[in-house]
């Protein structure tokens, strides 16, 4: 009877996980979905702790088996501290560090599968197949989670600058088959916990060194891999002690990490090899393609707030020095006014805009802008000719011609944002520096483009005072 209500407890959290990620695909359902996925987890737990029955080798439930009230306590106060340090850093942590904090759970995920290996080698020295799902388990699970730690140190500046060393790519590859090649050794062979604990080291050693030679700006692109990898390591869990939910939530986080690991990188035209060794983004900028020439013509808020003020149409662009500005508030603002003065405002979103996977989305819902006003770029393309004037605010590469027209350019192939297409375009940045991908931009020179210099926050604040005295 306990069995049987452990599975529905089971298939219950499977479902709730299932159907709560489908809900996170819209910005409206996504948090009750994340809720549901919860609510169904914490179900899966509960059930174990309490209708877990211990089962002989063939299967019959030892009757007398007793859990004594020390692991109760054990459990329970993991979990109270587990929720309470978890839902403190949750609460406190701010939009823009959102990516280190993934890496960090992201981390501890990897770490729990790690342990599992740890533990249970010595019960199944003589099942290869057990072995085999313990070894890959542990291995995956431990490169996720020192990977995930030096993420998180990149990602908080305590490590600056990628590590490369001389021939990193070869070195790296050397040290993964070696990894494979000790767990396949060790799979075969069961030799003692020393050299399973000697595996787990040179684990560790390939997490960091898989992750170090990698600019900062790529790693929310290696944290949605390293992700994924955590999501197979607990798959492997949940083979090893054939439980349902563990396999299907570590195989929803592998594919839903995967597929964002690709998707992020077809946003950004670059294949996933380019991302791991490193083209650009690091620092060492492909110093960008064919030189653009020509002159720029800027424009004051003033001139800005009587060409917004009198449009039919303004499609708003956010791009990364918006978040680095916080300025999504202002920028809300800039909305609202406008449309109240008959001014039809939309938001274009290009799908790698910002440092984030929906950085723009979850910045812009910070400010409570409408999602029905968040456009996707294959929408709002065909719009920007109907539009009067454009804003490009702290975008760059995500608006760059060069990726439709210069095949030396290294963003050449990226689907673009075609804002040169609409009447006006004016772009709010604060110099001439290059975006993330470290290549001139060409828009600032269309006759059609006016430069609105300064900080987003402080230029978008003046535009807002400048049009409501119009
Ligand atoms: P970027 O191309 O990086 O351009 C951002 C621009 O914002 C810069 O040119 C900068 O110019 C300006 N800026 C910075 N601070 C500002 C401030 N306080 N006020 C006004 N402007 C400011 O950004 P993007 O167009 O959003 O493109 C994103 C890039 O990141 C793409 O190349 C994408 O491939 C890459 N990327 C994205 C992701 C994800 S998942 N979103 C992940 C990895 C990489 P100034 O210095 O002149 O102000």
């Amino acid at each position: 009877m306990k069995s049987a209500l452990l599975e529905l407890s089971y298939l219950i959290g499977s479902v709730t996980f299932i159907v709560g990620l489908k809900m996170m695909g819209n910005p409206k359902s996504a948090r009750k979905g994340n809720l549901l996925g919860a609510a169904g987890m914490t179900l899966a737990i509960l059930g174990t702790i309490f209708l877990f029955e211990k089962k002989t080798e063939d299967g019959a439930v030892v009757a007398d088996h007793v859990v004594p009230g020390i692991i109760y306590a054990l459990i329970f106060g993991a979990i109270l501290l587990g929720t309470i340090v978890g839902w403190l850093t949750a609460k406190k942590v701010q939009m823009t560090k959102m990516p280190e904090l993934v890496s960090m759970f992201n981390g501890m995920g990897g770490a729990c599968a790690a342990l599992i290996g740890l533990m249970e080698y010595e019960h199944n020295l003589h099942h290869t197949g057990a072995l085999a799902t313990i070894i890959a388990g542990m291995v995956i699970g431990t490169v996720s989670f020192s990977g995930s730690i030096i993420a998180y140190l990149k990602l908080n500046g305590t490590m600056k600058q990628p590590i490369r060393l001389p021939q990193y790519n070869v070195i790296n590859t050397i040290v993964m088959a070696g990894v494979v090649l000790f767990g396949a050794w060790v799979v075969m062979t069961a030799p003692s916990m020393t050299f399973l604990y000697l595996l787990f080291a040179v684990a560790i050693v390939y997490g960091i060194l898989f992750t170090v030679p990698i600019g900062g700006a790529d790693m929310p692109v290696v944290i949605s891999l390293l992700n994924s990898f955590t999501g197979l390591a607990a798959a492997f869990g949940g083979f090893l002690y054939d439980n349902k939910i563990m396999l299907t939530g570590g195989i929803l986080v592998g594919s839903a990490g995967t597929l964002l690991t690709l998707v992020m990188c077809k946003a950004m035209n670059r294949p996933l090899s380019n991302v791991i060794f490193g083209a650009f983004g690091g620092g060492d900028a492909a110093a960008g393609s064919s030189s653009v020439s020509g002159s720029i013509k800027d424009i004051n808020v003033s001139d800005t707030a009587v060409l917004m003020n009198y449009s039919k149409k303004v499609v708003i662009v956010p791009g990364y020095g918006l978040a680095v500005a916080q300025a999504q508030h202002v920028i809300h603002e800039l909305e609202t006014i406008l449309e109240e003065r008959g001014v039809e405002v939309k938001y274009a979103i290009h799908p790698v805009a910002g440092r984030m996977p929906g950085h723009m989305n979850v910045l812009l819902a910070e400010s409570n802008v409408s999602y029905d006003k968040l456009v996707e770029m294959e929408d709002i393309n065909p719009e920007f000719s109907s539009t009067d004037v454009v804003l490009v605010v702290g975008a760059n590469d995500v608006v760059n011609p060069a990726a439709h027209n210069d095949p030396s350019s290294p963003i050449y192939g990226m689907p673009i944002l075609d804002v040169e297409n609409a009447s006006h375009i004016i772009v709010n940045k604060r110099s001439m520096n290059a975006g993330y991908a470290g290549i001139e931009n060409e828009l600032f020179f269309n006759p059609k483009t006016s430069m609105l210099f300064g900080d987003a926050k402080a230029v978008l604040t003046k535009l807002v005072a400048e049009i409501k005295s119009l």
